[in-house]
């Protein structure tokens, strides 16, 4: 988990054409990440965001990636690092308030899907926020590397 240091960003918007190249892209963000990087991922129901994490798995050596049902609220997985998916479709407020996120990011890189629902709680750590728009079959991603030392890692998509 790293401070941020500077108010510093990058945008940066990446088109798929269909969920293979989503887990490429995925992957390659996989590949940067350290434990402690935290990704706020958004998108209508469909828009890929399972598919995207299911490549940054990829990236950081899980070969065992379960689509998990979307009861499940955290699955964890383990590869080069520990990686927590948070999916928060199902809750609200005080639950997401009570999952004890940051504990999380001590011990791993954490995704979370339906990000938009933290409002600004992580505003202050360095973190990847990916929006992503549906344009038919195309991806839209959008983005944001928020912090310095994220920006220096993620080269990769730049
Ligand atoms: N470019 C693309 N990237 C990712 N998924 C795509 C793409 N084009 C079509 N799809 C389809 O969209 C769906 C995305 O599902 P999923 O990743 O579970 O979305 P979410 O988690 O956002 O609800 C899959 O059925 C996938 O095959
Ligand atoms: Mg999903």
């Amino acid at each position: 988990m790293i401070i941020k240091n500077l108010v510093k960003q990058k945008r940066v918007k990446i088109k798929t054409k269909n969920s293979d190249e989503t887990i490429d892209l995925g992957k390659k963000i996989g590949k940067s990440l350290l434990p402690g990087d935290l990704l706020l991922i958004s998108g209508e129901l469909g828009a890929g965001k399972t598919t995207l994490i299911k490549g940054i798995a990829k990236g950081l050596d899980i070969d065992l990636y379960v689509k998990s049902p979307s009861f499940v609220i955290v699955s964890e997985y383990s590869g080069k690092y520990k990686l927590y998916h948070i999916d928060l479709y199902r809750l609200d407020g005080e639950e997401i308030y009570n999952l004890g996120l940051f504990e999380f990011l001590e011990n791993g890189v954490v995704c979370i899907e339906w990000a938009d629902k933290l409002k600004n709680s992580f505003n202050d750590l360095e973190h990847i926020k990916i929006d992503i728009e549906v344009v038919n079959e195309d991806r839209i991603f959008n983005i944001i590397l928020n912090g310095e030392e994220v920006i220096k890692r993620c080269i990769a998509l730049q």
